[in-house]
């Protein structure tokens, strides 16, 4: 199974794509993820790209298609399948895709697209937890960790400061429009209410996936 999740920042696109992983057993890719881990390691990419997500704009996409591209050849893809999230993020992004996939003979079988409502995504972010040692994903107040918890074993992202969670929104809305067109016309997307519990959206998507092919 080859997918993608879209949606906006805060959306729930790792966290169902957590689930999903579990549940379906492709390899999850998240850009943001790969960018975050080379920040971390301070490599030339991963200082590039935090000149970018430190402002909330988004990495060039030469730069962001080349690791894609690079990660989808790697031999586990054919035999377990993708979850693309938070690529592609440009329609530029999308065409590379569309060339990248042919190349390596994949195909992509459905597009999985959160659909919320803007104005709870600053909550969700500005509340957003990550384990330290785990990289698992909480929120403070809609998905706590269990039982007592010492917060210093948590982190906030950089990123989720409110300048710049406003600035990430407004970039994702102005892009992302015309790649659900692109994957609209090609009669992939499936919309999933994003305005509901996490178990729920995930229920949703569960039924999504499980229809496809
Ligand atoms: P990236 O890491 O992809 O961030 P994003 O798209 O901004 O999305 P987030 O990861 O913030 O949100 P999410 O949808 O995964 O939500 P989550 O599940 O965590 O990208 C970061 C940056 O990297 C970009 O700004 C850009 O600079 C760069 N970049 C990445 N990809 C790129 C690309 N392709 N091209 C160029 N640049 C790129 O949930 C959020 C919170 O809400 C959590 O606390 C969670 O617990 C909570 N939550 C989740 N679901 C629910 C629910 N249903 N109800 C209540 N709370 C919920
Ligand atoms: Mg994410």
């Amino acid at each position: 199974m080859n997918l993608l999740i879209m949606g906006l920042p805060g959306a729930g696109k790792g966290t169902q794509a957590a689930k999903i992983v579990e549940e379906f057993g492709v390899a999850h890719i998240s850009t943001g993820d790969m960018f975050r881990e080379a920040m971390s390691n301070q490599t030339d990419m991963g200082k590039l790209a935090k000149s970018y997500i430190d402002k909330g704009e988004l990495v060039p996409d030469e730069v962001t298609n080349g690791i894609v591209k690079e990660r989808l050849a790697k031999q586990d893809i054919a035999e377990k399948g993708f979850l693309l999230d938070g690529y592609p993020r440009t329609i530029e992004q999308a065409y590379a895709l569309d060339e990248t996939l042919k190349e390596l003979n994949l195909t992509l079988d459905g597009v999985v697209n959160i659909d919320v409502d803007p104005s709870s995504l600053v909550e969700r972010l500005s509340g957003r937890i990550i384990n330290r040692k785990t990289g698992e994903t909480f929120h403070k107040v809609f998905n706590p960790p269990v039982g007592d918890y010492d917060e210093n074993d948590f982190y906030q992202r950089e990123d989720d400061k409110p300048e710049t969670v406003k600035r990430r929104l407004d970039v994702n809305i102005a892009q992302g429009q015309p790649i659900l067109d692109h994957y609209s016309e090609k009669g992939l997307v499936n919309n999933v209410n994003g305005n509901q519990e996490i178990d729920i959206v995930f229920e949703d998507v569960k039924k999504v996936i499980s229809g496809l092919k």
